[in-house]
């Protein structure tokens, strides 16, 4: 602070005398001035900035006193700054950028920090006949300088150390401080802030408290943030992990193996096969394995700062590639009821087995079960439903292959004898003049021979499972007798059926009596007409009997159109049905016996002329 001697000004007489008078009336009235809260010094604006200005109002004042003089930080002669002498305008300053306004404001131009203090003034109250000081506070910031952050603990270790972090500012003006740790406000029980924030301190380190940190500091005209710190948090190795996972290797592929667990510093690595240090890196690779590269191999990592490490193994298998097995049978073509046994054929050891049958996997049933080490299928009580395609595959983690197909064939019955269309009652009725079609079925492999008996003659033109009639006369009923045999189980089966000729039943059952009765009419119409016309022929012209003939041939043409009809459903397939749809011929014509017009005659002597 300069001395107010030293002030450079015109009148230094002048300030003198004030000086004087100043004195003593502050030594006269300083007794009985009082520092009333009714004034105040305000600094406007209300703080100062390094290089601008301020000015200091005071307030509360409502009569213009005669003089202002102002101290600095304390009210005693020594720390006056200005006077200012109201009637002729002269101030007198200790400092060039001090200046007294007419109302008494002092001004302070070019700022700087330490003009940062308590100003008082002092003056006479016209109003209360008093002396009285004002006081008030200027506080002048700068812009202020970036933060740095320091840390206790350049290296701690997780779970184990605590660490300290410390805000550096050279600004002494710091109003606010606050931190920032990834981007949010520092949260959570193991971080303590000292009461001015200027320490922040993580308790029990872990790796998720590497940060970055930041700290802003602040004052009213300015904001500064410092870089980001980020802590080396020492921690690992973690449980390493190796890729790839997959244990399996076929003989001659490359394993290549890598370790790795986290760890700060990044950790060491020893790969041990079976127990044997194999290489000291994260990578352990062998091209061209083989067999004998089957085991367990270890990584350990281990962290020279923490003193730890982990280890984790993996047991790699190398197997063969399955080659394609081959399977035989002691039979491919058996009796039923015979045993059969099947061998997958392979090179390879220790290989797993499947068994199919008709593409599907086998499921064993009674009497079927595997052996030697499921190499053999054997198959007891053989029965049709096991003649098919086997296969048998072979598989390890890396591989399989699945063999030929092997045909079995079964042979068997026959044993059973249906006939078609099935008696009713051991009996077949047939119509007379209708065809007659005799299937006789059984089950075999390979297929039955047959042999047909008519009562008790052999009917040789007759040697596959089908008898047939065209045209059944009454001399055709009898026993029919169907025996069949298979030549490689060398079993026969016969069986005998008795076929009656009847008469043809009433067309009523032919569900088509409208058309039947329309035909009826008509045919009695037209007869009727023939006859008159022939009778009176007869009588005209002469009288030899001859009329039945044309009679015939009348009827046959007006019956044709409408039989066509009526037997649509039989009639034209009927030589293609003929060997297997006797069934559907039988329940078309009922057998009720029945008086049978003469005209339908005609209708079914037609049907076989087609
Ligand atoms: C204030 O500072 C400016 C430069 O910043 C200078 O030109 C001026 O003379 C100074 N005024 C006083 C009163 O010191
Ligand atoms: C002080 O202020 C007055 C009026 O505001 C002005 O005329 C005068 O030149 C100033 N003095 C100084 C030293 O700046
Ligand atoms: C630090 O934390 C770990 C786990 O959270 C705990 O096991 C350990 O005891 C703690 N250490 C201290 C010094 O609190
Ligand atoms: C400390 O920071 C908090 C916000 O994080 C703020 O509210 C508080 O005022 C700051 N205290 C100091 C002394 O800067
Ligand atoms: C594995 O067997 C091969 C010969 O097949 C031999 O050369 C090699 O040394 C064996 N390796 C180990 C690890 O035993
Ligand atoms: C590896 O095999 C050994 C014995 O063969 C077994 O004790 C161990 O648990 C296996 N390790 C893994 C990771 O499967
Ligand atoms: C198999 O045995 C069953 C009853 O045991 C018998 O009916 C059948 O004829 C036999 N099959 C052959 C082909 O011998
Ligand atoms: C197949 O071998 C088994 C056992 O040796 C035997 O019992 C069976 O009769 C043989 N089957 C045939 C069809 O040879
Ligand atoms: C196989 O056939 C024999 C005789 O036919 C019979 O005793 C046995 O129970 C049958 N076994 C199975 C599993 O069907
Ligand atoms: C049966 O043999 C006859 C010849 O004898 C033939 O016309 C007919 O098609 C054969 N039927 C079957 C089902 O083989
Ligand atoms: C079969 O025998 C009966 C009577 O014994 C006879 O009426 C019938 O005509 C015979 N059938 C044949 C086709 O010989
Ligand atoms: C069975 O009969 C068929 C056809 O007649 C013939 O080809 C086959 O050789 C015979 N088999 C045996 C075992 O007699």
């Amino acid at each position: 602070m300069e001395s107010p001697s030293q002030a450079p000004h015109s009148g230094s007489s002048l300030w003198k005398g004030f000086l004087l008078t100043a004195s003593i009336l502050s030594c006269w009235i300083q007794p009985t001035s009082a520092q009333s809260d009714s004034f105040s010094v305000v600094p406007n604006p209300p703080y100062g900035t390094v290089g601008s200005s301020v000015i200091l109002d005071i307030q509360g004042l409502s009569q213009q006193p005669p003089s202002y003089t102002w101290y600095r930080k304390a009210v005693i002669p020594s720390n006056r700054i200005a006077f200012y002498h109201v009637a002729n305008g002269q101030l007198t300053a200790s400092d060039s950028r001090l200046n007294v306004s007419s109302n008494g404001s002092l001004s302070i131009s070019n700022l700087t920090l330490s003009d940062t203090d308590d100003y008082f003034v002092q003056l006479f109250d016209p109003t209360s006949s008093e002396i009285v000081t004002a006081q008030g506070h200027l506080a002048v910031y700068g812009s202020l300088s970036k933060p740095t952050i320091s840390s206790t603990n350049m290296a701690p270790v997780e779970n184990k150390d605590n660490v300290s972090l410390t805000c550096q500012s050279e600004s002494q003006e710091v109003t606010y401080l606050v931190w920032s740790i990834n981007q949010s406000s520092p949260a959570g029980d193991r971080i303590v802030l000292s009461p001015d924030n200027r320490t922040l301190t993580i308790i029990n380190v872990t790796r998720e408290d590497q940060g970055p940190y930041e700290c802003e500091i602040q004052n009213p005209v300015s904001v500064n943030r410092s870089d980001p710190f980020t802590l080396n948090i020492v921690y690992g190795p973690d449980t390493p992990v190796i890729v790839p996972t997959d244990p399996n290797y076929p003989v001659g592929a490359n394993l290549e193996l890598l370790c790795s667990g986290d760890s700060n510093p990044p950790a060491q690595y020893t790969w041990f096969f079976n127990g044997i240090l194999t290489v000291s890196t994260p990578q352990l690779s062998i091209l061209n394995v083989s067999l004998n590269h089957t085991g367990t191999y270890s990584c350990i990592a281990s962290n020279s700062v923490t003193g730890l490490s982990s280890s984790k193994d993996i047991n790699i298998t190398v197997s063969e590639t399955a080659s394609k097995p081959t399977i035989t049978a002691n039979s491919t073509n058996v009796m039923e009821n015979s045993t059969l046994v099947f061998t997958c054929n392979t090179e390879h050891e220790g290989m797993n087995i499947l068994w199919f049958f008709n593409n599907k996997s086998l499921s064993l049933n009674e009497g079927q079960y595997l052996s030697d080490g499921d190499l053999i299928l054997t198959v007891k009580n053989v029965t049709r439903k096991h003649a098919g395609s086997y296969q048998c595959e072979i598989w390890n983690p890396i591989s399989s292959n699945r063999s030929d197909p092997l045909e079995v064939t079964v042979n068997y019955g026959p044993d059973d004898i249906l006939f078609s269309p099935s008696p009713a009652g051991d009996e077949i009725r047939v119509i007379f003049q209708q065809s007659l079609t005799l299937v006789c079925q059984v089950e075999s492999y390979p297929p039955a021979q047959y042999e047909w008996r008519v009562n008790v003659t052999v009917s040789p033109e007759f040697t596959n499972n089908t008898y047939i009639i065209q045209n059944v006369s009454w001399e055709d009923s009898g026993q029919y007798t169907c025996l069949a045999w298979n030549n490689v189980t060398e079993l026969s089966v016969s069986k005998a059926v008795t076929v009656r000729v009847i008469e043809q039943p009433p067309e009523g059952g032919s569900g088509s009596s409208l058309s039947g009765g329309a035909i009826a009419g008509i045919v009695i119409g037209v007869i009727a007409g023939v006859a008159l016309v022939g009778f009176l022929i007869y009588f005209l012209f002469f009288r030899p009997s001859g009329g039945a003939s044309e009679h015939h041939d009348t009827e046959h043409k007006s019956s044709a159109p409408n039989h066509r009809q009526t037997n649509s459903d039989s009639s034209p397939n009927r030589t293609e049905e003929v060997s297997y749809a006797s069934v559907n011929f039988n329940a078309q014509k009922p057998l009720a016996t029945a008086q049978l017009p003469s005209h339908t005659d005609t209708v079914y002597s037609e049907i076989k002329k087609k």
